[in-house]
């Protein structure tokens, strides 16, 4: 089993790049089902989801290559309308293949996705969207059995809440429709606005991509493009705060500063410098951080997927910070791991109240998730002493190389 080993208590300092957003390459990957041809992802990082989401398509038929951060899929006349349980059980986001392969095909035969490390996570948004748009499910021995008579009709859907995944799902579905499609309450995020953007380069036709309505007019067909991928804002986030809490000076290079507006706001209300670029951001971290209270929200309220690391920021505060969870019912798992190190938290239902301790200790540790991962390597970087951050494939779902670009900023820091 590999782990991480932080040695504790070195400034980070110097400038980090960024790639491509997981979360939206996860779903452009999958846009490839919706025509015959080549399609292409550029600045693609070379990371675990992705791997993933490549034998997800494999499956389906698709010819997944990956050179040098360019993704090329090649997508064959007929598919295999298919995602198993053993992909859809590592892979969670396969669940967006049903929109397009029954927008392609008619039929999808996709396992019903379990809770994760994360909670419950249901997809009732996800089917009652397309529903609407003349789908009909029948769950058979834990398989979702998809189909539609003829081809989905654009419909109205409202989304109880702004889910990221239904929003994508639907407007999947949505591209190859007979029809409009509007998506009422649709989640704003900036990986749905890239995805907007791919598929309008593929010949959709989508408006409101970034606000609470998408419409999407159906068209008849599509074509293969090479899409360039927006930068992953988490990833740049993790390294602000790896900046932050080790009192350094790191420069966070082609980025969207906007993207995270208030991540960013945050930091600075714990006393970090922040300076933004157009593509850059710049963090100068204090010696200790002041408390700061945030609630995750979706975007452009405080991300979730940011929470664990900024948490670890905060538990070596001044102070007491509240923080609460709105998005999932097990985010706060990974505290325990975090008190081993001596931070002082409670946890109450979906909120935490971090009293900020002087120092953090070293200590074997677990990787519960891929951003609770990357939070407790960043209080490792913190810790007085050798942290050991075991289940690094957690981590390695979501950072191409995180020990490599924490060592280039000066981290003690190895893989073993
Ligand atoms: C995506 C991201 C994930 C991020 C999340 C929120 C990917 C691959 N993952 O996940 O990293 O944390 O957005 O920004 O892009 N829900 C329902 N019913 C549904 C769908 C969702 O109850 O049909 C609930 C979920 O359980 C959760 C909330 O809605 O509590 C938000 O989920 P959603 O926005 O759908 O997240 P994902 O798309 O799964």
């Amino acid at each position: 089993m590999e782990r991480i080993i932080v040695g504790g208590g070195r400034r980070l300092e110097g400038s980090v790049q960024v790639h491509g957003a997981k979360n939206a390459i996860l779903k452009e990957m999958v846009a490839a089902l919706l025509t015959p041809g080549t399609h292409r992802l550029l600045d693609v990082p070379r990371i675990a989801d992705v791997e993933l989401m490549g034998q997800v398509l494999e499956h389906i038929g698709v010819v997944c290559e990956f050179d040098d951060r360019t993704l090329t899929m090649t997508t064959p006349d007929e598919v295999l309308p298919e995602a198993p349980l053993e992909l859809v059980r590592k892979m969670r986001a396969s669940i967006v293949v049903l929109g397009p392969l029954l927008a392609r095909t008619g039929r999808a035969s996709v396992a019903f996705p379990g809770g994760d490390d994360l909670g419950a996570r249901p997809i009732d948004m996800h089917l009652s969207g397309l529903e609407a748009m003349g789908a009909t499910f029948e769950l058979r021995h834990g398989m979702l059995e998809a189909t539609v008579d003829g081809r989905l009709r654009g419909a109205d859907v409202s989304l109880e809440f702004p889910s990221v995944g239904a929003t994508e799902n639907l407007m999947l579905a949505g591209v190859l429709a007979d029809g409009a499609t509007m998506i009422h309450n649709a989640a704003r995020e900036p990986e749905i606005q890239d995805l907007a953007a791919q598929l309008v380069e593929m010949g959709a036709r989508i408006e409101g991509a970034g606000t609470s309505t998408i419409t999407v007019h159906g068209v008849e067909e599509l074509q293969a493009v090479t899409h360039q991928v927006v930068p992953d804002r988490i990833v740049a986030g993790t390294f602000a705060v790896a900046g932050a809490i080790t009192g350094g000076d790191v420069t966070i290079e082609g980025c969207v500063p906007d993207h995270l507006r208030m991540e960013l706001r945050k930091l600075e209300a714990a006393g970090v410098e922040v300076e933004r670029g157009s593509s850059t951001v710049r963090v100068v971290g204090p010696e200790r951080p002041d408390p700061v209270d945030f609630a995750t929200l979706p975007f452009p309220g405080f991300h979730t997927d940011m929470q664990p690391q900024m948490v670890a920021l905060l538990s070596v505060a001044s102070g007491s910070s509240i923080v609460t969870e709105n998005l999932y019912d097990a985010r706060f798992r990974y505290v325990g791991e975090l008190m081993r190190l001596g931070a002082d938290i409670t946890v109450e239902w979906q909120h935490a109240v971090i009293r900020g301790v002087d120092r953090l200790s070293g200590a074997p540790v677990l990787a519960p998730d891929i951003r609770a991962g990357a939070a407790l390597v960043l209080a490792g970087l913190r810790a007085e002493g050798e942290t050991t951050v075991g289940d690094v494939y957690h981590i390695d779902r979501g950072y191409e190389d995180l020990v490599a670009d924490l060592a280039s900023l000066g981290a003690d820091i190895r893989r073993a």
